[in-house]
């Protein structure tokens, strides 16, 4: 029998840990305030500002909202993005992504002070997860990390297979792996035979952006699986990069989309603001 990895669950007891925390730091006269920008009206973009606004409020974080049209300029943008890395009252800045095309991500991600870029995309940043260093980590990889370690799934000296290196998945992913003793190895588009590589995981991380990509021909006998996509099948109902029906009865432990590894994204987005003031 396997065990369906329970992310509402887990993400709901952290939120209820960095409850208590922000709790006990405004007790100290700490406050934490987190700015949340969104460019344009994308309407999945404003589905996930809204449940980050609605986190903030549960945890007990201020959220201030900035919500701009989608012809602004990049100088506009940055300009905002200056003003709040001055600002004392201010602890993280996020900037939804995707930014309409005129703005280019990367200039907009670098201009984040590193110690408020609460998502962990800042080169600076990136750079600390690589060395070893403090620093924020991006947060749905940082997720995946938690959804194993508490449904007991060991990573130490397991051999952990991602597929796809994304800057926001696939790469921090492999690289926090790795810092929890893990093998990893990387899949991605031009990988040859990927199925003789993803059979041999112990831990199968998937972030391929593929409706039901993966069945079970892919995977090990007892692996666990971690499906990191979501996607609206022909019936407009929520998938996965996984065919779970397919796939879960040849795992040990399973991620279901959703209520997988999504809610666990903002959670950690909660993490990370809380440990800009611890
Ligand atoms: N767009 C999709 N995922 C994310 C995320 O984790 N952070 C930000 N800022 N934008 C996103």
């Amino acid at each position: 029998m396997y065990q369906i990895i329970d992310g509402k669950k887990i993400s709901q007891e952290i939120k209820d840990e960095l409850k208590d925390k922000v709790t006990a730091l405004k007790a100290e006269g700490k406050s934490i305030c987190l700015a949340v920008i969104q460019v344009g009206s994308d309407p999945a973009s404003s589905v996930y500002v809204g449940n980050k606004k609605k986190a903030c409020a549960y945890i007990g974080i201020e959220s201030l909202a900035y919500e701009l049209p989608e012809e602004t300029t990049q100088e506009e943008l940055l300009d905002l993005v200056r003003k709040l890395n001055e600002d004392d009252k201010i602890n993280g800045i996020l900037v939804q992504l995707p930014l309409p095309k005129q703005i280019d991500e990367k200039k907009v991600i670098q201009a984040i002070a590193p110690e408020k870029d609460v998502d962990g995309f800042n080169e600076k940043n990136v750079g600390a997860l690589c060395v070893g260093s403090k620093g924020y980590v991006s947060c749905t990889p940082l997720g995946i990390i938690q959804l194993l370690k508490r449904s007991g799934v060991e990573i130490s000296g397991k051999h952990c297979v991602v597929i796809g290196r994304s800057n926001i998945v696939g790469k921090p992913m492999s690289l926090l792996l790795l810092r929890e003793n893990g093998t990893v190895t990387i899949c991605h588009s031009r990988t040859q035979n990927i199925k003789e590589i993803t059979k041999q995981a112990d831990i199968l991380i998937v972030a391929v952006g593929k409706p039901k990509f993966i069945d079970e021909s892919y995977v090990k006998e007892g692996a666990a699986v971690i499906d990191v996509g979501i996607h609206r099948n022909e019936n407009n109902k929520l998938c996965g990069d996984v065919d779970f029906e397919k796939v879960a009865p040849h795992t040990s432990a399973i991620t279901p989309v959703p209520g997988g590894v999504g809610p666990m994204t903002i959670a950690m987005l909660m993490y990370n603001c809380v440990s800009s003031v611890e």
